[in-house]
């Protein structure tokens, strides 16, 4: 029964705010484990809250992930797109090409009619290379964009999951098994509690930037996430979350 099934959905959003303390929950029916199609759906769920938030001026910064590439897969022509600037939050980070945040970048910008500015350096720095990066006027300049973004779109990752996807040294896969590292977000890695127990050194996106006053738009479903979502909320900015049925059945077990 369809409606029965609607009104299931909208009664899990309300459940799932309360428990996460966060503004907004949207929920589309399915698992995307199960069913990567639901994914396109999450994805056009995102695009349609974007809408909502689009103002004169807007500047998006974008990470990476299958989900962020779904969200560009399913982009159409915005109505103010004139004003559309997309900035990628991350560099790049290991991981297949399609799944880079300035991959992921530039085909929500062409597909949405916007522009865009990409971040060219690799995701991880050591210290030296940071210091002189930073300088580089080109990077300087998109790490104001990143700031000044209005609209920060992200996913969120099971720790484990990502530190492999991404190849990650072993130390890091120790210590994501030692301190019980659950979520994973734009190169922070959180435990149960939501506390951060390792950063990628990086140019690009920093977690502050999501406290500030901005919408903040996390997409990411499936039943193999719930844990991983409901530990970055603990501690997390106030924020969208576009997810699936999957997911939100877990979360609400937990
Ligand atoms: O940064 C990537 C996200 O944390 C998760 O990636 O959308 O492929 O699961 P995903």
């Amino acid at each position: 029964d369809m409606m029965k099934d609607v009104s299931g959905l909208k009664d899990m959003e309300k459940q799932l705010k309360a428990v996460l303390g966060i503004s907004n929950v949207i929920i589309v029916s399915g698992d995307s484990d199960q069913y990567p199609l639901v994914k396109n759906e999450m994805g056009l769920a995102c695009i349609r809250e974007m809408e909502r938030y689009i103002n004169a001026e807007n500047i998006i910064a974008v990470t990476g992930g299958t989900t962020l590439a779904a969200v560009a897969e399913m982009m159409y022509p915005l109505k103010k797109s004139r004003d559309l600037l997309f900035v990628s939050g991350r560099g790049g980070l290991g991981e297949q090409v399609e799944n880079q945040a300035n991959t992921i970048c530039a085909k929500m910008a062409t597909k949405a009619e916007g522009r865009y500015r990409l971040l060219h350096v690799p995701d991880q720095l050591s210290e030296e290379s940071y210091q002189t990066l930073i300088e580089e006027p080109s990077i300087h300049e998109v790490l104001h964009l990143i700031h000044s973004a209005t609209i920060v779109v992200h996913g969120i990752g099971d720790a484990r999951t990502m530190a492999l996807r991404r190849g990650s040294r072993q130390s890091l896969l120790t210590k994501i098994e030692t301190e019980n590292a659950v979520a994973e977000a734009f190169g922070y890695f959180f435990d149960h509690c939501g506390k951060v127990i390792h950063k990628v050194k990086t140019i690009g996106l920093q977690l502050d930037n999501l406290y500030d006053d901005r919408t903040v738009i996390a997409v990411a479903g499936g039943k193999s996430k719930a844990k991983a979502i409901k530990a970055y909320f603990k501690e997390g900015p106030n924020s969208i979350l576009v997810t699936d049925e999957g997911a939100a059945r877990e979360v609400l077990k937990l």
